[in-house]
């Protein structure tokens, strides 16, 4: 999941190639780097943690040709050594991906002589390709062979001492070639360049690029020149600024009314662009986090709703499950950053499979939308905050217009007048909402604790999922959602005086139920609090902390369910003096597996 960007033009200032890495660093920022030519010769500078301390050690210079990174470590920890770009000899790379046999690549080059200085197996890559081209005397040469060799992914960005020239290879990891106005950028996504130029091309599995100071070309493995489709990016710049928000994450909330509106309304204009999935003997969603939490919910809906049964996996696990998807399935991958490498390799096993595939997802031109057979776009805008917020929501509104869409051509909405209505009226609701106050009320009242449950039944329980999630990725405190009914059979165990205990509950059919099991923690000195909706307040004691909602119809309810958990997730992390939009350990796009 790291972050790459390359330069190759007339003079550019480091700084300036910087700022576009900083841009990727909702990808990973372990320790950050940058190789540069000056006076005919690559220069390398690589730093532990933040790319501000990189810059902080780096000379103001510029340069016609640089390769940087900001690392997600998978092998070696974060450390200066280990840090990217990675130097053997005569090639430098940085490298988004994992080499799947470096171990065994390793062993033979060091009975070869070849010393290693790091754990990283991005170094290994560099050694190969060095080796290879070595022996080969041929960039191009060099660059087949490895990728016949080395298995796993990579975006690597390279450079070899003594050709100036920048190369770009691909296989699983993204790697966009942008066209600038004096030159070139290699980068991770779009948005890193996206104030330098908005024209890119998107580089293909196995594809490899030779990139000099006025032009690019494209190879396939055959050594075939690709012509290539030079796209525009549509998003605008201003959406990489924080504005007057304190984080990313408190500005995407408060964008969630508009991006709710956005998305219902051109789905509602553009019915015919959503897929009947009655059509289909068997729906899967197929996701990861946050995707795979709003992916049960639109379990519930779909069959609630639908009838028709659907099967909800983690990308991860798919491909280690038995897979019953065949050819009248309809796989749903829902992903945020359509880079997910767990989502993208289950939907290239649901293809290989023959189903139908649709995408879900929020980054135009993504790996996942130009994987799946169909892709519905959520009109979330760039979502920089690590913790999803605006997007998760957006993804849940194109789940309920695939209910929408299917009952409406069966004729079987029910009280659709008044549904849409309250659709007309949730940006405003949503605003209402986040603009309460009790959230840092609550928060005050949990944020020392070390543990933290939400519970729910149904669908409740399927949004205490998303809420605990939410809690944990960002205040760091230990949280578990649990089916409200399951925690008596053993967790129960571990409740005690003050342990926060937050209760879901939107609908009145399971309210005694909840509230039985929320009374069976209290018993046992839990600290409640309830979210639920103004119906069932009148229902509840009057000593307990409650968040209410609105009640809308069933259909859109969890819309308005989950912006509480946000924000008191948000406020929590907060009076902790946690790093909201970058926290530890975590990465926006999770594009190793
Ligand atoms: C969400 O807050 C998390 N950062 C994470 O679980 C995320 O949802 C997951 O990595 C899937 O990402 P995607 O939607 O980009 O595929
Ligand atoms: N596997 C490489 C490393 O650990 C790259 C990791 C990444 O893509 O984030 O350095």
């Amino acid at each position: 999941m790291c972050g790459i960007v390359g330069y190759i033009g007339k003079k550019e200032k480091l700084t300036k190639i910087l700022s576009c890495l900083e841009n990727l660093e909702y990808r990973g920022y372990d320790s950050s780097g940058i190789a540069y030519l000056k006076d005919n010769q690559i220069n390398i500078v690589k730093k532990k943690g933040r790319i501000s301390n990189l810059k902080d050690n780096l000379e103001e210079s510029e340069t016609t040709l640089a390769i940087t990174h900001t690392r997600w470590a998978t092998h070696g920890e974060p450390s200066d050594n280990n840090a990217h770009p990675h130097k053997i000899d005569k090639v430098t790379i940085v490298h988004n991906g994992i080499i799947e046999n470096y171990l065994e690549l390793k062993d033979k080059l060091q009975e070869l002589g070849i010393k290693f200085k790091t754990e990283t197996d991005t170094e290994v890559a560099a050694a190969l390709l060095n080796k290879l081209y070595n022996d080969k005397k041929d960039v191009f040469e060099a660059i087949l062979a490895f990728q016949k060799i080395a298995r796993g992914s990579y975006a690597i960005g390279m450079l070899i001492e003594g050709d100036n020239n920048l190369y770009a290879i691909k296989k699983d990891s993204p790697l966009i070639i942008a066209l600038a106005k004096d030159g070139y950028f290699i980068a991770s996504d779009v948005p890193a360049i996206l104030k330098e130029t908005n024209r890119y091309i998107t580089l293909e599995d196995l594809e490899f690029a030779k990139i000099t100071e006025n032009s690019l070309t494209v190879y396939n493995q055959n050594l075939e020149t690709i012509n290539y489709e030079v796209k525009v990016f549509e998003s605008g710049v201003e959406q990489i600024d924080k504005g007057d928000f304190e984080h990313f994450m408190l500005k995407e909330i408060h964008e969630e009314d508009t991006v709710v509106k956005n998305t219902f309304n051109y789905y509602l204009e553009h019915l015919d662009e959503i897929p009947d999935i009655t059509s289909y003997k068997k729906v899967e969603i197929i996701s990861c986090g946050s995707a795979y939490n709003v992916g049960l919910l639109g379990k519930n809906l779909i069959e609630k709703y639908l009838d028709i049964p659907v099967n909800v996996q983690l990308a991860s696990e798919y491909r280690y499950q038995k897979q019953f998807t065949n050819k009248d399935t309809l796989v749903i991958a829902i992903s945020q950053s359509g880079e997910t490498a767990d989502t993208l390799a289950a939907v290239k096993l649901a293809n290989k499979k023959g189903a139908k595939t649709l995408g879900i997802v929020n980054v135009k031109e993504s790996s996942i939308a130009r994987e799946t057979s169909q892709v519905l776009y959520t009109k979330a805008g760039i979502e920089v905050a690590v913790a999803t917020t605006k997007a998760y929501l957006s993804q849940l509104v194109v789940l309920i217009m695939l209910v929408y869409k299917s009952k409406k051509i069966r004729k079987e909405l029910a009280e659709e007048e008044q549904l849409l209505n309250e659709i007309k009226e949730l940006p405003k609701m949503i605003k209402e909402l986040i603009e309460r106050k009790d959230y840092y009320k609550i928060a005050e009242s949990i944020y020392k604790n070390d543990d933290m449950y939400f519970i729910g039944r149904g669908i409740d329980y399927y949004i205490a999922l998303e809420a605990s999630l939410k809690m944990k990725e960002i205040s760091y405190i230990h949280s578990e959602s649990y089916a409200a009914g399951e925690l008596k059979h053993g967790t129960i165990s571990l409740i005690e005086e003050n342990t926060p205990v937050i209760g879901v509950i939107s609908n009145e059919d399971i309210l005694e139920k909840t509230m039985s099991n929320i009374k069976e923690t209290k018993s046992r000195g839990a600290n409640i609090t309830i979210i639920t909706t103004e119906e069932i307040t009148k229902s509840l004691d009057s000593d307990t902390n409650l968040i209410v909602v609105p009640k809308v119809n069933d259909l859109i309810e969890p819309i308005l369910m989950i912006i509480p958990f946000q924000l008191l997730a948000y406020e929590t992390a907060k009076l902790r003096g946690c790093d909201i939009d970058k926290p530890r350990n975590l990465a926006k796009s999770v594009t190793v597996e």
